[in-house]
């Protein structure tokens, strides 16, 4: 164990960061030898800056969760007892993988421990299964390579860097919505220390109603200390070389644009997967459309139906075969990796079922009055997904906790900001953009998959009628309300 002795011990510290007494008796019982630390987890607070930052700093800034102690455990045993050791206390607690949510629940958690699973990152692969275990903090660029290695790929979310884990417990959504379903459905079993410590495993043989619940609402149930997934052939995507197509749609076309997305309803092709993105362009000091869509089958095929964006005349074109390792980080021109750059975003999501060109263009005509009367704001954007649904619906609505799949698409406005007027603007732009989507969405009042929630939405705008079985299952499993910080589900 690599403890902070020093930091640790001198009252300074204590006195002038922390008033409660709880944080000390923690730290007491944390640094008691009885608890055999695994030589590489690492105990860390706030006064180690270099190291405390690395266990805890964010993707986003904004609404950031507040630490005074962090545990990096190295063993699934070590974060078992980080979690007991904290239930003990009554001193609240929350497990990050890839630190890449944004919900704005997250700042509830203040001077908590945060128990970083980044040392929990294992890629282990069975090819007789087939199936993967990735340790509860592995991120998605790092289980791509080894998959691609032992000719495997697994669905995965559309950038390098959220944790595999932490998306998977929302649901899991992506580019291969059509083929494979959503990453829970790929998902078999999962190692889980749940609010009492008790690390169990969780399947459809095991703890099958604890399984039910991970499986959309993972983060208000316990620490997934692993996970394990059936994977599948590369031959079953073209031997693993991806057809992806990036785009710069001008202002002028977006109409076009958009009626072609809302031609997909009904319509799209198992094997697409779709990302346009309304972003403002600096040097033509124009609103415009960066495009990605992504075909996973036979190359020629894909490339006639991409033609259809020719007539658009976009700004800029790429369209290109891509090792399936390699996708998430060339998708969209490189922005799958330049995203992954720490950002101060505020975000607002929401699901829909049914697309309307019309919606979109009066977002856009929003979004674009936004960037040119708040030049600060610029670096804002709104996401649509459209990814083809045929996998996702072969499952029942109640046969996981994620509860929207006739969704066909996902929006997410995110803002950022660099003055307060826009701060509060662009908050305001939010919630208008989102409620325009909602009216043209087609489902009965807003449903939004719980990753891109805002933090404000009600309990049945995110679990729908899958609400009243998770707060049983809530009550049963975490009757303290101990996983609480994301989303929190028990709040009525
Ligand atoms: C750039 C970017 C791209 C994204 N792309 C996609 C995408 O393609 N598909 C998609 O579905 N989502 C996507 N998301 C959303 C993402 O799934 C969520 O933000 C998710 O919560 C991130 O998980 P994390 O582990 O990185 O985050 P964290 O902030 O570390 O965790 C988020 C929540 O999950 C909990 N959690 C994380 N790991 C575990 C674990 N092992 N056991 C128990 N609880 C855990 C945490 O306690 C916390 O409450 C994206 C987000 C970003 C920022
Ligand atoms: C910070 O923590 C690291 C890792 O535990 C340790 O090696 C280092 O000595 C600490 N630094 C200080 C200033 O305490
Ligand atoms: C791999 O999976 C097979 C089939 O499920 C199983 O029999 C075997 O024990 C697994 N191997 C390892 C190393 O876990
Ligand atoms: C988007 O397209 C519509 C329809 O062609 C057009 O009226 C509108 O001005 C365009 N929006 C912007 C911001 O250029
Ligand atoms: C913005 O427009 C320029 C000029 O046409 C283009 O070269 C560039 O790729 C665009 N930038 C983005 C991020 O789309
Ligand atoms: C779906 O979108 C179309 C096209 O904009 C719109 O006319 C229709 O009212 C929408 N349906 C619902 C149920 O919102």
């Amino acid at each position: 164990m690599k403890f902070l002795q020093a930091a640790a011990l001198t009252g300074i510290w204590l006195s002038s960061t922390l008033v409660h007494a709880a944080p000390r008796d923690i730290l007491a019982a944390f640094s008691s030898p009885s608890n055999n630390w695994d030589a590489g987890t690492t105990i860390t607070l706030p006064d180690n800056a270099t190291v405390f930052q690395t266990a805890t700093v964010r993707w986003n800034s904004n609404d950031a969760p507040g630490f005074a102690i962090a545990i990096t455990p190295a063993t699934e045993e070590d974060a078992a007892k980080a979690v007991t050791i904290a239930k003990n206390f009554n001193f609240p607690f929350l497990a990050t993988g890839g630190r890449h949510s944004s919900s704005i629940t997250l700042a509830t958690i203040r001077d908590g421990l945060a128990i970083d699973l980044s040392a929990l990152n294992s890629v282990r692969i069975n090819t007789t299964a087939p199936s993967v275990t990735v340790g509860g903090g592995t991120r998605f660029r790092q289980v791509v390579d080894p998959l691609y290695n032992a000719g495997f790929y697994l669905p995965i979310g559309s950038c390098p860097c959220p944790g595999m884990v932490g998306a998977t417990i929302g649901g899991g959504i992506g580019r291969y919505q059509g083929l494979d379903g959503l990453i829970i459905d790929n998902l078999l079993s999962v190692r889980i220390v749940t609010a009492d410590g008790r690390l169990i495993t969780a399947s459809k043989d095991s703890n099958a109603d604890l399984f039910w619940a991970v499986r959309g609402a993972g983060a208000n149930f316990g620490v997934i200390v692993s996970a394990t997934y059936r994977i599948h052939p590369l031959s079953r995507i073209n031997n693993g070389q991806i057809l992806s197509g990036d785009f710069v749609i001008p202002a002028a076309s977006n109409g076009s644009y958009y009626d072609i997305l809302a031609s997909l309803q009904g319509t799209i092709p198992v094997e697409l997967g779709t990302i346009s993105i309304a972003i403002w362009n600096e040097t033509l000091s124009e609103a415009t459309i960066l495009v990605n869509w992504v075909w996973l089958g036979n190359e020629q095929q894909g490339r006639r139906f991409f033609s259809r964006l020719n007539a658009l005349n976009p700004i800029q074109t790429n369209i290109y075969t891509v090792p399936w390792n390699r996708l998430t980080a060339a998708a969209a021109f490189g922005l799958g990796t330049a995203i992954c750059e720490p950002v101060r975003y505020n975000g607002y999501g929401l699901n829909f079922r049914n697309l309307s060109s019309s919606t979109y263009q009066e977002v856009f005509g929003i979004m674009d009055e936004f960037w040119r009367r708040y030049p600060d704001g610029r670096t804002s954007s709104v996401e649509i997904e459209i990814f083809a649904p045929h996998a996702v619906r072969r499952v029942a609505n109640d046969a996981t906790a994620y509860p929207w799949r006739d969704t066909l698409g996902y929006t997410l406005y995110s803002f950022a900001w660099a003055t307060a007027e826009t701060e509060r603007v662009g908050e305001r732009y939010g919630i208008r953009v989102r409620d325009a989507f909602a009216r043209t969405a087609g489902f009965n009042g807003p449903a939004v998959y719980v990753s891109y929630a805002h933090g404000d939405e009600t309990l049945e705008q995110m679990y729908g009628s899958n609400t009243r079985r998770l707060l049983q299952l809530k009550q049963k499993w975490d009757p303290q309300n101990r996983f609480r910080f994301f989303n929190n589900i028990a709040r009525r």
